[in-house]
């Protein structure tokens, strides 16, 4: 059974103390009002991840970290690895953010990397896809999704696939206030999965969670979160106010 999630992504937003409060302030919501059949994740600024951890109800709440290193360790300044992540307590990681991919050259194949130390350290990571404007204008939006994951998630093995979660991001819904309509949301999403089934089979397919990601707001999440195949969002801006996250959270 696929799980229902949502994810924030706070971005490179807010200092230690603001994070431990917005923290503080979405784990009073969810702890009191939460729908308790979603899974709630919050992905935050590396710096932010053991104090949050520590603010929260873990039980309830798992913290992310919105990237990790393509190396295990070593001379790599500035980097932070997998391993370094999951010691402060977070169990999921962002990987391929369209943000990280364009700014910062993420690669499919330093994604790869990523990804194998990701699940040798035991994080579930968040595997984002999505086409940029020039691609959805040309009609191409599925083939272009696909293949990220062909280039990437296929080649794991079932197995390690099957602990991952696939977020879906338009590049032109991200912060752009403009969202995919829930039409738009279904059509990649069943792609998305009948590409999974087609690589794993039904049984893996069914079993994965796709969240859409772009503009998913108090307002939209409850038509988004309704097609069948969109099981929760990742959410970058209105994860930041935690009356609009826990609104979201219990959109279904
Ligand atoms: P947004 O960001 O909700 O602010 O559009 C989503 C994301 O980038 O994950």
């Amino acid at each position: 059974m696929r799980k229902k999630v949502v994810a924030g992504n706070w971005k490179c937003n807010t200092t230690l103390q603001e994070g431990v409060e917005l923290a503080k302030a979405v784990n009073k919501l969810v702890t009191e009002k939460g729908a308790a059949d979603v899974v709630v994740v919050l992905g935050t600024p590396f710096t932010h991840i053991a104090s949050v951890v520590d603010a929260v109800d873990t039980n309830r709440i798992g913290v992310a970290s919105q990237n990790c290193a393509a190396e295990p360790k070593g001379a790599f300044t500035g980097e932070v690895s997998a391993a370094m992540v999951k010691s402060t307590g977070a169990k999921y990681v962002i990987l391929g953010h369209s943000e990280r991919r364009e700014y910062y050259g993420e690669t499919s194949e330093i994604l790869n990397k990523k990804l194998a130390l990701a699940l040798e350290n035991g994080l579930t990571p968040i595997y984002c896809c999505g086409e940029p404007l020039e691609i959805r204008n040309a009609g191409t939006q599925a083939d272009y999704v696909i293949n990220q994951l062909k280039e990437t998630v296929f080649q794991l093995s079932e197995e390690d696939f099957g602990k991952l979660i696939i977020a879906y991001e338009p590049i032109w819904a991200i912060g752009t206030g403009v969202t995919a309509t829930t039409e738009q949301a279904q059509e990649m999403h069943k792609a998305i999965r009948d590409a999974i089934a087609e690589k794993f089979g039904k049984q893996v397919a069914d079993d994965t969670s796709l969240l859409y990601g772009g503009s998913c707001n108090a307002k939209n999440a409850n038509d988004l979160f309704a097609n069948p195949d969109v099981d929760g969002g990742l959410i970058g801006g209105a994860s930041l106010k935690p009356d609009d996250f826990i609104q979201i959270i219990n959109a279904y």
